[in-house]
């Protein structure tokens, strides 16, 4: 079956658009009207004009796209798509850390459900993280749930910053010493790193990057060659995207598996059986809308 071809005229017939993130399958992401990161996606997903939007993504990206967008259809293609990370806090956890910090500010990270948003003040992604702690009144800021988000952005703020000792396993799994010893090797390379990886690999870098600072900034630089420590479907967007510079990892890949549950036949099958609906209710959707606005408004 060519799946391309029935996507394409499912997407047309039902006035559908399909959202995807950079760590999606090459394939996924040709299909894609916009395949982004998780800022630009929540950014789309505010004013896109379609009756259905596909998240080709993880849960929580699809549940934050329906939370800006109550009236429309919002679908994932696979129900078991979700981010381990988003799934290690839950509200009764933030609850308990505000009784023990009166005094700070909350900051979730957009890799949270929407009942932790519904908890905190503010949201923000890997793209802004910096700029939504810096624009706080408060002196202290929680930030949950990547403690490695966390140390990042304690490195780039005066506030006192009390992380959340989550973290995701794809960033913690990438081994310094590999980068090390690909760094010495290739001294000609610029190393580029997301930000959830550990602090130790963060020291490496020449850059911190969100997955599509990553790709703008490879496309600007003068280098031509790259390591990149970030998830395996950003790499291939980069080789595609720049042939001509040289994109190298450290040692293993790094795979989301969640992020790969989705594909070219489960984009199909969710555009042609409209499934699987992602719904939040409305109390908790209400206050955690609130939060993801503010930070739109601030970047
Ligand atoms: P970005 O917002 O940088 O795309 O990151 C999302 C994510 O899940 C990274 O692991
Ligand atoms: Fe979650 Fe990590 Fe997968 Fe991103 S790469 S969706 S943070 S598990």
């Amino acid at each position: 079956m060519n799946y391309k071809r029935a996507i394409e005229e499912l997407k047309r017939e039902r006035k559908a658009v399909v959202l995807a993130h950079n760590y999606q399958v090459l394939q996924v992401q040709e299909v894609a009207d916009f395949v982004g990161d998780s800022l630009e996606l929540a950014r789309l997903s505010a004013g896109v004009h379609a009756e259905i939007i596909v998240f080709a993504g993880v849960y929580f990206m699809a549940e934050t796209a329906k939370i800006l967008n109550p009236q429309k259809l919002v679908l994932l293609p696979e129900k078991d798509a979700r981010c381990p990370m988003a799934d290690m806090v839950d509200a009764s956890k933030v609850r308990e850390l505000r009784s023990m910090y009166p005094d700070a500010a909350f900051v979730a990270y957009v890799n949270t459900n929407a009942d932790v948003k519904a908890e905190v003040d503010i949201v923000c992604t890997s793209a802004n993280a910096v700029k939504v702690v810096n624009s706080l009144p408060q002196r202290r800021v929680v930030f949950l749930p990547d403690q490695n988000l966390a140390h990042w952005v304690s490195l780039n703020t005066n506030k006192e910053i009390i992380p959340y000792p989550g973290y995701c396993y794809v960033h913690r799994d990438f081994d310094p010493e590999a980068v090390a010893r690909l760094k010495e090797e290739n001294p000609d390379a610029e190393v580029i790193v997301h930000p959830e990886s550990r602090p130790e690999v963060v020291k490496m870098a020449d850059r911190v990057f969100s997955t599509s600072g990553m790709i703008k900034y490879v496309g600007q630089s003068p280098s031509k060659k790259f390591i990149v420590v970030t998830e395996e479907g950003l790499l291939e967007r980069l080789r595609k995207l720049y042939p001509q510079k040289q994109i190298l990892s450290p040692g293993m890949k790094g795979v989301c598996t969640d992020m790969k549950k989705i594909s070219l036949r489960s984009v199909y099958l969710s555009l042609k059986e409209l499934k699987y609906e992602v719904k939040v209710p409305e109390e908790i959707a209400q206050r955690a809308r609130r939060a993801i606005e503010k930070m739109l408004e601030i970047t």
